[in-house]
C-alpha cells in the first residue's frame, strides 16, 4: 500500500514527473504511470476569454481556464492540454513546452499541466494525496522551493517530496550506486549515484537526444526535398509507388493555422520517423559496414513512400559522433522545449553543469563520451563501482541497437573497469518511465514514510526547508 497516514486516514500518494517531451503521473505503488501526456500547452491570444472559441473545439479533454501565476491578462487566456486537445486543428493558439535546459522555464504552463494531471489525468482532489515530484538532478535550489511552495499553497498538498530523476531511476533498477545515462528529449545527463545521492560536481550534459534527433532527420528530408505534410493538411491520399510523388488533396481551413500548432503537428511525423527508421549499427559508422544491413521504409502522412538504407544508421550515428555525422545547420523543430531558435550546435558552454546550479545550454557531446567523462569526474576509489552499472533509460534509449551500441563503446573507453556493465530493461516502458517507476516504489514504501514533508512543516518552517527535508 502506498498510503501514508493523514487525519487518521490512509490515503494514496500520487507521483508527478514533468520531462521536457511528456509528464507522467500516477499513483504510487502501480507499475506504470496512469496519465501520460505531452508537456505541451496551448494558450490562445489574450482577447480570448475564456467563454470565447472561435475555432471547432474538441470536447474530449478538458478545456481548462488558465492557471495562477501568470497574471490577469494570462488568466484570461483559455488553455489546452492533454494528447486529444493539442490534436485539434486550431488558429491563433500558441503551443508550447515549459522546460529550457533541462529546467523548468515557464511555470504557468508547468501549472497547466498539474491541473490538467489532477483533474483530468487522476481525477482526484491534491488536497488529499502526498505527491512526490521527480526533480531534475541539477534542479537549483530556486525551483526546488518554487515547486514547493506551489505545490503547497495553490494545490494544498498534505505532503510533498522532491526526488532527483537519477536517483529514482537507479532505485527503478534497484541499483543505489550506478551512472544514470538518461536520453531524454531536450538533453541527455550522465549522473553518477553513490549509495542513493547524487554526486553533483560529475554530472554532465549534452544536447545529442530525441529533440537533437528530430533536428538532424528534419534537416535531412529537406535535403532531399521532402516536405513533411502532416496529417491534419491532408484530406485524402492516393497510394503511390515507392519514392513516386506522392497524390493528395489538401484540407482547407476557414482561418490560417498557427505555427506552433503546424511545428507540433511536423514534430509528431519526425518523431515517428525516427522511431520506425532510425537504427544504431553496432561499430562505428561507415557506407560499407552497413551495406548489407537492412533498409527501412517510412510512410509520410500525404502518402510519400521513402526507403533509408545507410542513412538509417548514419542519423543514428549523431548521438555517438555528432563531430563527424551530424548536421550544425539542422534546425531546431520541437516545441516541447523551450529551445532556443539557434541550432542545436551553436551553444558555447561545456555542457556541463554550472556553478549557478542550473544548466547552460549544453553542446553536442557522443553519449560514450559523456558517460565516459561523468565516470572519470568522480573519485578514482567509486569509478569501479559506479561504471559496473551504468543504467541507460529515457525515451532517447529506445533508439534500436542503442544500448549494445553503447556497451561496446564504453569497453574500449574504459578498459581500466574490470566489471563495466550497461543495464538497460528490455521493456521499453522500464525505460521511458525509469524516474516515475522509481518514485513510485519509493512513495509506497514504509520506510519512505518519515521522509515526507508534511504541511504542517512547511507552515512552520517555509519552503526552504525542503533543502533539509530532500537532500
Ligand atoms: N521508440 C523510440 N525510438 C526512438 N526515440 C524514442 C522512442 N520513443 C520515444 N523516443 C524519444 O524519446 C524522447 C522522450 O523521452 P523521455 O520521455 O525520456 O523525455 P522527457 O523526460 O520528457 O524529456 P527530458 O528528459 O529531456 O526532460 C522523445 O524525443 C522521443 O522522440
Ligand atoms: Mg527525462
Amino acid at each position: 500500500m502506498s498510503g501514508a497516514m493523514f487525519g487518521g486516514d490512509e490515503v494514496g500518494a500520487l507521483v508527478l514527473d514533468i520531462g521536457s517531451a511528456t509528464t507522467r503521473f500516477g499513483f504510487a505503488g502501480e507499475d506504470t504511470p496512469k496519465s501520460v501526456f505531452p508537456s505541451v500547452v496551448g494558450l490562445a491570444p489574450s482577447h480570448h476569454a475564456a467563454s470565447q472559441d472561435s475555432v471547432p473545439m474538441d470536447t474530449s479533454d478538458r478545456d481548462l481556464p488558465s492557471g495562477t501565476a501568470g497574471g490577469a491578462a494570462r488568466r484570461s487566456r483559455k488553455s489546452y492540454v492533454g494528447t486529444t486537445t493539442l490534436a485539434v486543428v486550431r488558429s491563433n493558439v500558441d503551443l508550447a513546452g515549459v522546460m529550457q535546459n533541462g529546467l523548468v522555464e515557464d511555470w504557468e504552463r508547468f501549472e497547466l499541466l498539474a491541473d490538467y494531471g489532477f483533474a483530468t489525468g487522476l481525477r482526484v482532489d491534491a488536497a488529499q494525496h502526498p505527491l512526490l515530484m521527480i526533480e531534475p538532478s541539477w534542479n537549483p535550489r530556486e525551483s526546488r522551493e518554487h515547486m514547493t511552495e506551489l505545490f503547497f499553497e495553490k494545490y494544498n498538498v498534505p505532503a510533498f517530496y522532491l526526488a532527483r530523476s537519477a536517483v529514482a531511476s537507479a532505485f527503478a533498477n534497484g541499483r543505489p550506486t550506478g551512472l544514470v545515462l538518461d536520453i531524454g528529449a531536450s538533453l541527455s545527463s550522465a549522473v553518477p549515484v553513490v549509495d542513493g545521492f547524487v554526486m553533483p560536481k560529475s554530472i554532465m550534459t549534452s544536447s545529442v537526444g530525441g529533440d537533437f534527433l528530430l533536428s538532424q532527420c528534419a534537416q535531412y528530408l529537406e535535403k532531399n526535398q521532402i516536405v513533411i505534410r502532416p496529417s491534419y493538411m491532408v484530406a485524402s491520399k492516393q497510394a503511390v509507388a515507392l519514392n513516386a510523388a506522392p497524390k493528395w488533396t489538401p484540407r482547407t481551413f476557414a482561418e490560417p493555422i498557427s505555427d506552433s500548432f503546424h511545428r507540433y503537428s511536423k514534430q509528431l511525423v519526425l518523431q515517428d520517423f525516427v522511431h520506425s527508421v532510425l537504427f544504431c549499427s553496432g561499430r562505428t559508422f561507415d557506407r560499407d559496414s552497413v551495406a548489407n544491413l537492412p533498409a527501412a521504409s517510412f510512410e509520410f502522412p500525404d502518402g510519400l513512400n521513402i526507403s533509408l538504407g545507410a542513412d538509417r544508421y548514419r542519423l543514428a550515428e549523431t548521438l555517438f559522433d555528432p563531430e563527424t555525422h551530424a548536421d550544425a545547420t539542422a534546425p531546431a523543430v520541437s516545441v516541447s522545449s523551450r529551445a532556443s531558435s539557434a541550432s542545436a550546435m551553436d551553444a558555447t558552454s561545456d555542457g556541463t553543469k554550472d556553478p549557478a546550479g542550473g544548466l547552460a545550454a549544453p553542446k553536442p557531446i557522443g553519449l560514450h563520451r559523456l558517460a565516459t567523462a561523468a565516470i572519470n569526474s568522480c573519485d578514482v576509489d567509486v569509478r569501479p563501482s559506479i561504471g559496473s552499472s551504468v543504467i541507460v533509460v529515457g525515451g532517447g534509449s529506445l533508439v534500436r541497437g542503442l544500448p549494445e551500441r553503447l556497451d561496446a563503446e564504453l569497453r574500449m573507453a574504459l578498459p581500466a573497469i574490470s566489471k563495466l556493465k550497461t543495464v538497460a530493461s528490455g521493456l521499453s516502458v522500464e525505460r521511458m518511465f525509469s524516474s516515475w517507476i522509481g518514485g513510485s516504489i519509493l512513495a509506497s514504501l514504509g520506510s519512505f514514510q518519515q521522509m515526507w514533508m508534511s504541511k504542517q512543516e512547511y507552515e512552520e518552517s517555509g519552503k526552504a526547508y525542503i533543502e533539509k527535508k530532500c537532500v
